[in-house]
């Protein structure tokens, strides 16, 4: 069984629309519908925004369906000018970028209790999504960190400030927590992020006009993936 989790349904609807023998199970306000999916066990759900409800959502799915492995897919801001609208993330790490308990001699992003900053992805799920990315006509692979925090990116400063501080190439709102619950309970991870958005000025106009199509390339990858492509 595999695990897919995207933050709003347009970044997962295409699957779900796949999705065959349907299942569906509510745990709190999470929704989780498995089934087939391109021939292989999968459970889908919709976490809503922001860390805690992917993490509330991530551990409800670990404990109820014990996937092999999360993926996290979705739209994201750029994380620097290198990334632009269009290209992907694939995550080498996670990082909580809101996390900051430097005041008290902590490194600014330091996760207590798992006593991490960069969380990390497991490398072979990430290689196969990279290379199930690099299938996509016209799409341009990245990889390096994902950073996630309780905000929605819409300043160059803001954006510089996480560039500066932990190398991201990609700024979103769920992708720390889903590693973070994750890690917790030992399953790997990937995050794959296709950006909709500069996470500048100009993403409160972008967001909405680039997210669909961002959307359906990370469903695009996961289709790649499951059939093996
Ligand atoms: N998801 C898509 N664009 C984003 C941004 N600029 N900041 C946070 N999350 C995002």
């Amino acid at each position: 069984m595999y695990g897919l989790i995207g933050a709003m349904s347009v970044e997962v609807e295409a699957l779900m629309d796949q999705l065959t023998d349907r299942q569906e199970k509510r745990i709190g306000m999470d929704v989780f519908v498995s089934g087939k999916l391109f021939g292989k066990d999968a459970v889908l759900s919709v976490c809503g925004p922001g860390k805690i409800n992917a993490a509330l959502c991530t551990q409800s799915m670990i404990l109820h369906y014990q996937p092999e492995w999360i993926l996290n897919l979705g739209v994201a801001g750029a994380g620097d000018a290198t990334v632009t609208i269009g290209d992907m993330v694939v995550a080498t790490a996670a990082v909580q970028h809101d996390m900051d308990t430097s005041p008290i001699g902590d490194p600014v992003g330091l996760v207590s209790k798992i006593n991490l900053v960069e969380i990390p992805c497991d490398a072979a799920l990430r290689e196969k999504l990279v290379k199930a990315a690099s299938a996509v006509a016209g799409v341009k692979v990245h990889e390096g960190i994902i950073a996630t925090g309780d905000q929605f990116i819409n300043s160059g400063e803001k954006r510089s400030r996480i560039h500066q501080l932990f190398h991201a190439k990609a700024v979103e709102m769920e992708g720390g927590a889903v590693a973070h619950a994750c890690y917790a309970h030992g399953v790997p991870c990937g995050v794959l992020r296709s950006i909709s958005d500069q996470a500048d000025g100009q993403s409160g106009m972008d967001y909405p006009t680039f997210t669909k199509l961002a959307a359906s390339h990370s469903q695009q990858v996961v289709e790649n993936l499951l059939r093996g492509v």
